[in-house]
Parts: C-alpha cells; structure tokens; sequence
C-alpha cells in the first residue's frame, strides 16, 4: 500500500498478517453477523487500477469510520492477494491463504480482477463466487449528483437483486459441429419430443438450469432487504411467457416464497393492493417490460428480482441510466459470507496513471459498511460523495462529463479525489 499512511492496514509481506489489533467478524447459527469493535477485514486490491482505486477507498472509509465512531470501532484492513499481483509473488492466481482468510473474515472487498484470455484459465471471480456460495449479486443503483445521459436520474433509486449460481452460470453448452451437440440432437428429437425444425443439424445448444431451492433462498434474501429497508415495491422479473419450466417457474417460486410463514402477512401480492406499513408489494413483470419500464418509469421500482441473465441486463441498463458502472458499488452475498467489489473490470488502457473513479469501489465499501450494520459511517461517505459531485470535482470521466453537459469541473487524481470526499465527511 503505497500513498496512504494508515496504521490500521496490514499489507502483504510474504505472507498474510493477521495482526492482534483485530479480531475476525463471526457468524451466529442462523447466519446473522457478529462485529466486533476493531473487524478484520481482508482486501483485494485487483488488477489494473485497482492498486489505485483501493487506497483511495480505504481513505474515505477509515475516515467515515472515524468520524462516526470517534475511535471507538474502526477497521483492520489486511491484504489478501489473487491476480497478477497474487501470481508474481506466489505463482499462483488465487493461493491458498487468501481463500483461508476470506473465509475466516466473512466479510471482505476487492478491486476488479482481469481473467487472462486463454482456453483452461479458470476466472478468479467465479471461483470466488462458488468457493463461498455467493448466491445473490446486490446492485444497488442510486445516483449522487455525477453526470448522467437522463434528463432526471434522482428517479433511479433501486436495487437489483440478481441470481449468482443458477441459470447461465450453472449451464452447459454444445457448439455446433460437435459430437455432443449432435447427440444432444438426437436424444431431444428421438426421446424428447423435439422438432425437426427447431434442430437442424447446424444447431448450437445451450442448456440452462434453473432450481427451486436457488431461487426460493435468493428471492428470501431480497424480500428481507425490501422489509427491513423500507422499500415498498418489489418487482420479480423473468420471460416466463416463454421460458415455462425456469424463467416461469422462477417467478412462481417467488411468489410461493410470499407466502411462507415469514412472508404471508408483509408480502402483497394482490396487483390492485396497496402496500400497508412495515409491508412491501410484490409484482411480476416480463424482462422485455422492465427494461422499457426503466427508462420510462424508474421510480416505480425500489427492488428487481432477476435470475442470472436477465439480472444481468437490468443491472447494467439501470447502471447506465445514473451514469455508468463507474458509480455502482455491489455484493456478492451468500448465508453471511459477503464479498463486496467494484462493478467496473481492470481498465488497462488508463491503469498507471492514476486517473481511475474510485467511487465504485468506495460506494461498495459504503454498503460494506451497511452490510456489517455501520450505517452511520455508511452515510457519512454517501453525504460527502454527493457534496465533492455538486461542487463538480472528480477524475477525469467524470469532470468530462460535467464539461459535455456545458458545466464547468475541476479534473482530479484518484487520490487527490478521494482526499476531497473525506475532507467532506464531518
Ligand atoms: P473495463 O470496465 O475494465 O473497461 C471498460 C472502459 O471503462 C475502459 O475504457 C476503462 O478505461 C473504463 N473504466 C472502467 N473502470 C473505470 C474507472 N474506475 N474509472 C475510469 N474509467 C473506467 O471493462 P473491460 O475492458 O471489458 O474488462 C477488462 C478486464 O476486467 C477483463 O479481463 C474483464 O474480465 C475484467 N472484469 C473484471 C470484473 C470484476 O473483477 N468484477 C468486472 C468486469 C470486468
């Protein structure tokens, strides 16, 4: 860790540093966290920018955090490697030691990692994904005064919930040409009912999986968030028009989940029912629907319930509407384990020199915040990002953006922005 002097972050040296200052955050039975005042928390910094990125989130957090708390709870930060960083000084992408101690930690953030392109090279981030059973990607989308390609972007306040095991990322594949797809072929159209037409000999076929019991503990997690957060209008989103057996029975699914014991009495499911106090609504609405319903009517969404794909549509497209994936922080979240990243890859073409938004990063160490039940250090980075943007400072993608817009901004380093957001904390 070069540029920040902080005495609460453990870098690297040769091995992982588990220093007595900290003490591991724990899980409880039924999988609820256990915090303690000084949490160990172990950090990625990635590739790319995000030796960059990473010093700049630690700073606004260990300020927020301080200033919340006045010392009395505060962060150790120690690093954990994977990457390029993690291969030259180990030889290994993903060793060992750093999946120990994310697992020992629970809770944890990374910088974006790149996957070398090359057939065997298995990315980093989906074995994180299933070493911890990351089952839910949690975007939250709100906009914080950066510019944006809406006229009116406040409108954007929502959080995607999107399916992480299931669906695409569970599927198998047979190119066209092989003698898999072939038998494939053969097996659909001799014993399965399959058409002719719909198989000619040329076919590609992609085979995605969905289950009852990924979607049914995905669609419990995002209903609790909903409940416990005050957010009213839950939306559960699929082709089930077309796809009957998974992107239909997703939604049905959810819709059984309304009504388990937990549920029954805070879950409307009626479509002419308004939503009572301490109750969220739950609607269905086809993919296609919610994109156009996006941009035309964001405000009448406050959580998306998606599977894999279609979760992965909606993220972007409500990422876009507020500005980019530049300004959108996310979890990875299984039972407890949490995992928190930037939403953006390694940005090669800008890496070195220092110029990268840190923002993603630093919102998802905000929501981090949130996540170990330190909201009030959360909101503190929240106000200062919204006042360092409408004083118009910040890295050059978003000062250019102010500039398209006929707006004057002051251009800013990764760093030198990040000392101006925690300037902003009070
Ligand atoms: P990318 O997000 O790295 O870059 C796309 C464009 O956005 C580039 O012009 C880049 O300069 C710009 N950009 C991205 N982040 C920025 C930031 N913080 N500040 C300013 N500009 C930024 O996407 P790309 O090129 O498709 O992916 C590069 C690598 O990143 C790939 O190896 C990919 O697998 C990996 N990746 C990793 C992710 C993760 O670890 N969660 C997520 C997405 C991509």
């Amino acid at each position: 860790m070069k540029v920040i002097e902080a005495d609460n972050v453990y870098p690297w040296e040769g091995s992982i540093k588990v220093p007595q200052e900290g003490e591991f955050i724990k899980l409880r039975e039924d999988r609820t966290l256990i915090v303690p005042d000084r949490p160990i928390i172990p950090y990625i910094e990635g590739d790319g920018i995000g030796c960059e990125i990473t010093p700049a989130m630690i700073l606004v957090i260990n300020t927020a955090v301080e200033k919340a708390y006045n010392g009395s709870k505060r962060i150790v930060w120690v690093e954990a490697l994977a990457g390029d960083k993690a291969e030259e000084k180990t030889g290994e992408r993903l060793p060992q030691e750093t999946l120990d101690i994310l697992k020992e930690a629970v809770v944890s953030i990374k910088g974006p990692l790149g996957t070398p392109v090359g057939k065997g090279v298995k990315s980093i981030n989906s074995i994180l994904r299933r070493s911890f059973d990351f089952y839910s990607a949690v975007r939250p989308v709100y906009w914080m005064g950066q510019p944006a390609p809406i006229p009116d972007p406040e409108r954007v306040d929502l959080v995607v919930f999107r399916e992480n095991t299931d669906d695409v990322y569970a599927g198998v594949e047979f190119f066209p040409g092989t003698e898999e797809a072939k038998k494939v072929r053969e097996f659909l159209l001799k014993e399965m009912g399959a058409k002719e037409e719909g198989f000619p000999e040329d076919v590609g076929i992609t085979v995605k999986p969905m289950s009852e019991f990924k979607t049914k503990r995905h669609v419990r997690k995002a209903l609790r968030y909903a409940l416990e957060n005050g957010k009213k209008n839950v939306a559960v989103i699929g082709k089930g028009n077309i796809m009957k057996a998974t992107e239909g029975a997703f939604i049905n699914w959810a819709f059984e989940v309304a009504q388990e014991p937990e549920f029954r009495d805070r879950v409307v499911t009626d479509p002419e029912a308004e939503p009572g106090e301490g109750q969220v609504k739950l609607t269905k609405v086809i993919t296609d629907q919610m994109l156009m319903q996006l941009v035309l009517r964001p405000e009448a969404y406050d959580v998306i319930i998606a599977e894999n794909l279609n979760g992965d549509y909606v993220s972007d497209l409500a990422a876009a509407l507020i500005g980019g994936p530049g300004f959108v922080p996310s979890g990875n979240i299984g039972d407890g384990y949490a995992l928190f990243e930037s939403t953006h890859g390694t940005a090669w073409d800008i890496a070195g020199k220092w110029i990268a938004n840190p923002l993603s990063l630093t919102l998802s160490g905000a929501m981090m915040l949130e996540y170990i039940g330190w909201k009030e250090a959360a909101e503190k980075v929240y106000q200062a990002v919204r006042e360092a943007l409408a004083d118009r400072i910040g890295t050059p993608d978003i000062a250019n953006g102010f500039k398209k817009m006929g707006l004057q901004a002051k251009e800013l380093g990764t760093i030198e922005f990040a000392k101006e957001i925690a300037a902003r904390i009070q």
